[in-house]
């Protein structure tokens, strides 16, 4: 097995140890608080969304409320076996893994959400992730990605993120920026520890304009 591989079992064998303390407090964010600073990233009107390291599904089912429907992709059992247990009609699960998406099936979804997983992509990862997911979404689709800078959480190992970098691998995948907000964390500990986030609004079959 090579490093990259091992980093991954590493991160999710790290969120599989600590979901019992994480799934409540994951739960607990009110999306209407953590997306205010970005709500103009996301779609006016109801679309299919692939919810990509959905966790417990709470911006699932958020999404959900607002009328999308959405597919909602982790692979952690423990926080899938948590967002299925809410029953949220319009939220759908599937386990499965970034970079390869290797089980999801479907597409022409109409966005795309990643928040708070690329941290835990190596750059390799990050460059295959980013055209697979292109290839899944419809022309002109949206993509809200959040980029978390900051130091890490003993199990659950980060590694750096380039912003240069992430724009040109999704200009490489057809993706063009369209908006940028940089924000504090919402979580006290985080902010203690110093970590803030880069939230990125990409745009299928754009010419990039950074
Ligand atoms: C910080 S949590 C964020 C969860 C959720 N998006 C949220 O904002 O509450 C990171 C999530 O990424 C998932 N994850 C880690 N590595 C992943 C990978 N390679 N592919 C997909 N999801 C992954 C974890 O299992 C976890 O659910």
């Amino acid at each position: 097995m090579g490093d990259v591989e091992e980093f991954g079992l590493k991160v999710r064998a790290g969120y599989a140890n600590a979901a019992d303390n994480l799934i409540a407090p994951y739960d607990a964010i009110d999306c209407d608080h953590l997306f205010a600073p970005v709500r103009h990233m996301f779609p006016a009107s109801p679309t299919h969304i692939i919810d990509i390291g959905a966790g417990t599904g709470r911006d699932a089912r958020w999404l959900a409320s607002l009328g999308h429907r959405v597919t909602a992709i982790e692979p952690v059992d423990a926080f899938r076996a948590a967002g299925q247990a809410r029953r949220c009609d319009g939220v759908d699960w599937i386990d499965d893994c970034l970079p390869d998406l290797a089980k999801t099936t479907a597409t022409g979804f109409g966005f795309c959400l990643i928040n708070g997983v690329w941290q835990h992509l190596t750059d390799p990862e990050r460059a295959i992730a980013l055209p697979r997911i292109a290839s899944m979404l419809a022309p002109s689709a949206g993509m809200v990605l959040s980029l978390r800078h900051g130091p890490g959480v003993q199990g659950r190992p980060v590694l750096p993120i380039s912003l240069d970098r992430t724009l040109s691998t999704a200009a490489k995948a057809g993706m063009a920026l369209r908006d940028r907000v940089d924000t504090q964390s919402i979580q006290p500990g985080n902010q203690r520890a110093g970590v803030t986030w880069t939230w990125l609004s990409l745009e299928t079959g754009l010419t990039c304009d950074r």
